[in-house]
C-alpha cells in the first residue's frame, strides 16, 4: 500500500509538476500576450510637469502648435495643456470616431468657470435624454422651415447697420459685426422684443462677454466678478419675460416659444433657469462665431477684387430685380447665391473659426491601436483637417472654386458633426448671405492696417478686428434699356 501509495504519490509529484509547468507556460504567454496586446499611448511629448506644454501652445500661434505636432506625430498624438492630458485628433476617421460613431464615449466637457458664466443647464454642458431634448427643441426654431420668416427682419437689422457704417470713419469691423450677430440671434430667440428689454440684454451681455475669457477670480472689481453680477441680471430680465409671454399665453414660434411650450408625456416642462441658461447659451455660440466668420469674408473680398466684382454682378442682379418687383429678399434668392455662398463655404474653411473642440474619455478606449485613457482630453482639431492638401489642394489658398466639388467625407467640418454639431448652421448662413446682398450693394470698403496676422478672441479674428473705411456706393443710374442702332449690333 505504502509502495502503492509511494508510486501514486511519485507519479502524481511527477504530474503535478508536468501540468504546472505546462499552466505556467500557457498562463505566462498568455500575459505576456496580453501585455503586447495592451495599446500604446500615442506618440507626443506632456512637457514639464503639471504645466505640460501650455507655456509652448501660448508662445506660439496656436494653429502653429497643433500643425507642428502633427508634422512631427502624425495624425493622433498627445500632449498636455491646460492642466490636463490630451490626445489630438488630425483626421477626419478619428474626428468621426469621437464625435459621431462612439460619442456617448466622449463627454463634452468645459472648465466650471465658462459653465457658470453661462448656465449649467445650456445644452452644450450635457449629454443623453436632457440633451437630446433641448436640442431637439433649439433646432426646430433654427430650421429652414422656422428662420425663412426672419428673413425681412434680418434685412432690417443688416440696412440700418450698414447705415451706420457708411462714415468713411475707421471702424472695428470684427465689433460692428457683433453687433449685427447679437441682433440676429435677439431676433430668432424672441421674434419682435419691447425695446427696453433689448437694451437691458445688450448691456449685461456685454459685461459678461468681457468678463468670460478673464481669470476666473471672483472678487469685487474683477472682471470675472462683473460679469457674473452681469449674468445673475440677464436672469432676472429673462424671468421677466418668461413671465410676461406666459401671462399673455402667447405661443410663439421663436426660440423661447419653442422652450416654453415644450412639455413631455408625463406633464413636465422646462423650469425659468433651463430656459435662460439655453437662451444665454444659443446667444453666446451664434455671436461671436458668426462675427468672426463675417469678418473674414469682408477681409478675403477685400484682398481680391475681381472676386468681389464677381460677388458684386450676383447680388445686383437680385437687387435690381427685386427693385422693379418693390420686394425684399426671398428665401429662394438666398438659396441661389451660388459664388457668394462658394464664399462664404470657403472663408470658414480658410479661417477655421472653431479650430477644434473638447471631449473627454468616460471609459478607456482605443483607437487606431493608441490607447485614450478613462479622464484624458480628446481634442478633434477641425482646422489641421481643412488645412491639410490631402483634402484641399493648396489649402493656404483662399479658393471658393474648389466648392464647385463636394469636398470628401467628414473633411469639411466648420460646424462640427455628429450629437452636439451646430444646429445654429443654417441661420448662420443666412444671415451672412443677406449682409453680404446689402454690403456689396449698397457700400464700398478699405481695409486700414495690418489684416494678415490673427488675433484669438477667443476664435480667430484678422488683427485689431479688421479696422475699415465703409462708404456709400456712388448710386449708379439704371438707364432704361434702349434698342441698340443698326450701327451698334454690327460691333
Ligand atoms: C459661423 C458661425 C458658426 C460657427 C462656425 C459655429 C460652429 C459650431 C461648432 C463647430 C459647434 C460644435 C461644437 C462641438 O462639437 O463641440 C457648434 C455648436 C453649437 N452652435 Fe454653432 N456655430 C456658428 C453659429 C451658430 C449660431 C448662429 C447659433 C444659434 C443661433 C449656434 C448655436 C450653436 C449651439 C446651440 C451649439 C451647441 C449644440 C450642442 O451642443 O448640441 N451656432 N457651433
Amino acid at each position: 500500500m505504502d509502495i502503492i501509495f509511494g508510486i501514486f504519490s511519485t507519479t502524481t509529484i511527477y504530474l503535478f509538476l508536468f501540468l504546472s509547468t505546462l499552466l505556467y507556460y500557457h498562463f505566462s504567454k498568455r500575459h505576456h500576450k496580453k501585455h503586447k496586446l495592451t495599446p500604446n499611448l500615442p506618440p507626443g511629448s506632456m512637457g514639464w510637469p503639471y504645466i505640460g506644454e501650455t507655456l509652448l501652445l501660448y508662445s506660439k500661434d496656436p494653429n502653429t502648435f497643433f500643425s507642428d505636432k502633427q508634422k512631427r506625430y502624425g495624425d493622433v498624438f498627445k500632449t498636455h495643456i491646460l492642466g490636463c492630458p490630451c490626445v489630438m485628433l488630425a483626421s477626419p476617421e478619428a474626428a468621426r470616431f469621437v464625435l459621431v460613431t462612439n460619442a456617448d464615449l466622449f463627454k463634452p466637457t468645459y472648465p466650471k468657470s465658462k459653465e457658470k458664466m453661462i448656465g449649467p443647464s445650456a445644452l452644450f454642458f450635457h449629454q443623453g435624454e436632457y440633451h437630446h431634448l433641448v436640442r431637439k427643441l433649439v433646432q426646430s426654431s433654427l430650421s429652414p422651415v422656422a428662420i425663412r420668416r426672419l428673413i425681412p427682419g434680418i434685412e432690417d437689422i443688416a440696412k440700418s447697420m450698414l447705415d451706420s457704417w457708411a462714415s468713411r470713419e475707421v471702424i472695428n469691423t470684427f465689433q460692428a459685426m457683433k453687433k449685427f450677430s447679437f441682433e440676429v440671434g435677439i431676433l430668432a430667440i424672441f421674434g419682435h422684443l419691447d425695446k427696453q428689454y433689448k437694451e437691458e440684454l445688450k448691456k449685461n451681455y456685454s459685461i459678461v462677454d468681457k468678463g468670460y475669457n478673464s481669470f476666473p477670480t471672483n472678487l469685487p472689481g474683477t472682471p470675472y466678478h462683473k460679469a457674473l453680477m452681469a449674468r445673475k441680471k440677464l436672469s432676472q430680465i429673462l424671468e421677466e419675460i418668461i413671465a410676461e409671454r406666459k401671462e399673455k399665453k402667447l405661443l410663439e414660434n421663436d426660440l423661447l416659444g419653442h422652450l416654453l411650450n415644450f412639455k413631455n408625456d408625463k406633464g413636465e416642462t422646462l423650469n425659468d433657469e433651463q430656459i435662460a441658461d439655453n437662451i444665454i447659451g444659443v446667444l453666446f455660440a451664434a455671436q461671436d462665431t458668426t462675427a468672426s466668420a463675417l469678418t473674414w469674408i469682408l477681409k478675403y473680398l477685400h484682398d481680391d477684387p475681381k472676386l468681389l466684382e464677381g460677388v458684386k454682378a450676383e447680388q445686383m442682379e437680385i437687387h435690381l430685380s427685386n427693385e422693379k418687383e418693390s420686394r425684399g429678399l426671398t428665401w429662394t434668392q438666398t438659396r441661389n447665391m451660388p459664388l457668394t455662398y462658394k464664399v462664404i463655404l470657403e472663408s470658414l474653411r480658410m479661417s477655421s473659426i472653431v479650430s477644434f473642440t473638447f471631449r473627454e474619455a468616460v471609459v478607456d478606449i482605443e483607437y487606431n491601436g493608441y490607447l485614450i485613457p478613462k479622464g484624458w482630453k480628446v481634442m478633434p482639431l477641425f482646422r489641421n483637417i481643412h488645412h491639410n492638401p490631402e483634402f484641399f489642394n493648396e489649402p493656404q489658398n483662399f479658393d471658393p472654386r474648389r466648392f464647385e466639388v463636394a469636398p470628401k467625407p467628414n473633411t469639411y467640418l466648420p460646424f462640427g458633426t455628429g450629437a452636439h454639431s451646430c444646429p445654429g448652421n443654417e441661420l448662420a448662413k443666412l444671415e451672412m448671405l443677406i449682409l453680404i446682398h446689402h454690403l456689396v450693394n449698397k457700400l464700398r470698403w478699405e481695409v486700414v492696417g495690418p489684416r494678415d496676422m490673427v488675433a484669438h478672441s477667443p476664435f480667430p479674428v484678422p488683427y485689431n478686428g479688421l479696422p475699415s473705411r465703409f462708404w456709400k456706393e456712388p448710386k449708379k443710374e439704371v438707364q432704361p434699356w434702349k434698342e441698340p442702332e443698326k450701327e451698334e449690333l454690327c460691333h
